[in-house]
């Protein structure tokens, strides 16, 4: 068979009434009933520790979705010598055939198991249905769609051949395993993460994030079902610091694959150093870090087309994406109308338990990203340069709730404009009209990040100038768009200086980077 270029997978609308609001309601419903127990999931074996966390509903904080079993040091071994044992088959295996696996677990999140990947994100994540299905449905099937048709590229693309000369190049796996650490925010990227090393021929040791495991764990069912080896991807929750050095200090460490914070990021690229006399290979670190993302308003800009990206860009996830909109400068004529505007239509914004369709955020993840968050809202408050215009409301009696928030300040390097929230703030700060080179260079330099960022303009001189006006502070940049959802495949997504190494999700360049391809010149 041959893999050709896919189309996204379509959102479904969940209409009141449809046939598939009332599945996945009846699926949620189940899945409140009785909670699970999760275990490490090593060789194909379930292993349970018996030293447990658990998996609770972040709208609704009492309620105890899963028990989870953590790994220590031990499994952890194990674990990368199931990984190691794996990879001689797995790396034997023909690539067609190692794609067809994830092919086939694309068509199973289209179909049987997509209710039950979108329950578990909004329950263990507290997304929206709109926000779970193009996570958890959605991004994670084109992922394993189009990873598999750049593979096949990749594959395919050998070097030429001359008279009297063959040359060829063969695209090997690493030598070695793949750690592949993963967010909470992205049930996709949960997925995406250890599966892209494996559909290059690697085996990998997955730790999720201690917030996601509930999802997670059904994303590795997901890939069992569709017929994945035993120990090419092995399932491996438990705390960074037990799990991390372990696998870090492994002679066979060939490659990370990461998504999280910056400073998580750069603890791992310490151990690394530390341990780098002691590698076979210098292991491949592809990483995906924290944004400060901008959104800059010319004075040519829709306000309408604005006020629609500022809301959907801060606030969607509860701004618990490296993507969210966070900063967002403003020429001061258009200011009172995109001001009356997100006042008007963030009052009909609802916040609340997500399994409420009409609901439009649901909560933050845990305790503490509800107490950073509230801290950042109580310093603005307490600030003379900032004003909050809106929300400002936290309250974790039930949930981990916090308001959509907007913070207008003065001073463009308020400490709300500078660092990462990951929660529903935004600040905006106003320009003077004639100013706008002085913005654009506050766009550029404000914060060390260099995720995403929005331009809006009608102007197209305008809109030209800008563009290249800025450089590296956006490795995604939207025109006339919000700061947030790149399609895989579409708008290949990744940033540079501290938000990552800038590899690509979701296209070849990334790819590339789990293989080691051997160059074959015969002469015949
Ligand atoms: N890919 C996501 C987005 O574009 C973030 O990880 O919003």
């Amino acid at each position: 068979y041959q893999i050709m270029r896919p189309q996204n997978e379509p959102v479904l609308s969940f209409l009141p009434g449809s046939d598939e609001k009332k599945s996945l309601k009846r699926r949620i419903a189940e899945m409140k009933a009785s909670a699970i127990e999760i275990p490490l999931i090593i060789n194909g074996k379930e292993i349970r520790t018996g030293r447990t966390g658990t998996c609770i509903i972040p709208h609704n904080k009492s309620h105890v979705l899963a028990t989870c079993h953590m790994a220590g040091p031990r499994e952890t071994e194990i674990a990368i010598r199931a990984a190691l044992e794996a990879g001689k088959k797995w790396e034997a295996t023909p690539w067609d055939h190692r794609l067809a696996v994830f092919l086939r677990a694309a068509e199973l999140i289209s179909g049987p198991w997509r209710d039950t990947l979108n329950a578990a994100t909004m329950l263990g994540q507290s997304k929206t249905v709109y926000e779970a299905d193009a996570d958890a449905a959605c991004e994670l099937a084109d992922f394993f769609r189009f990873n598999s048709y750049f593979v096949r590229q990749i594959m395919e693309e050998q070097p030429q051949s001359v008279p009297g000369v063959l040359n060829r190049m063969e695209y090997r796996p690493l030598e070695g395993f793949v750690f592949a650490v993963t967010p909470f925010n992205f049930t996709a990227i949960g997925g995406n993460l250890p599966s892209s090393p494996a559909m290059a021929g690697n085996t990998v040791i997955w730790k999720p994030s201690s917030t996601a495991i509930y999802s997670n764990y059904y994303v590795m069912k997901l890939l069992t079902e569709a017929g994945l080896p035993d120990g090419v991807i092995n399932f491996v929750p438990g705390a960074g610091s037990e799990v991390g050095p372990v696998v870090m200090g492994h002679p066979m460490l060939a490659g990370i694959h990461f998504t999280g914070s910056t400073a998580t990021f750069n603890t791992m690229w310490r151990t690394v150093a530390q341990n780098l006399e002691n590698y076979r290979n210098y292991p491949r670190i592809v990483g995906e870090t924290g944004g400060k993302d901008f959104l800059f308003a010319h004075v040519s800009a829709d306000t309408d087309a604005l006020i629609h990206a500022i809301i959907s860009g801060s606030f969607s996830y509860q701004g618990q994406k490296c993507s969210a909109t966070s900063r967002v400068y403003i020429p001061e004529s258009i200011w009172p109308d995109v001001k009356k505007g997100l006042l008007r239509e963030m009052a009909d914004l609802k916040t609340g338990d997500v399994e409420d369709f009409t609901n439009y955020m649901g909560a933050v993840i845990d305790q503490a990203a509800f107490d950073s968050v509230r801290s950042y809202i109580d310093f603005a408050r307490a600030s003379p340069e900032a004003d909050i215009i809106a929300g400002g409301g936290c309250s974790d009696e039930t949930g981990f709730f916090i308001e959509p928030t907007v913070i207008v300040t003065t001073d463009p390097h308020f400490k709300t404009m500078q660092e990462e929230i990951f929660g529903p703030v935004v600040t905006v700060y106003i320009y003077k009209d004639d100013a706008c080179e002085k913005a654009l260079e506050l766009c550029e330099s404000t914060s060390g990040y260099a995720l995403t960022g929005a331009i809006f303009a009608r102007d197209r001189i305008a809109i030209a100038k800008i563009e290249k006006r800025l450089t590296y502070s956006a490795g995604n940049l939207y025109i006339n768009d919000k700061t947030t959802g790149a399609f895989v495949g579409l708008q290949p997504f990744g940033g540079s200086r501290a938000s990552g190494t800038n590899e690509k999700a979701g296209s070849k360049h990334n790819l590339s980077r789990w293989m080691s391809p051997r160059t074959i010149k015969e002469n015949f």
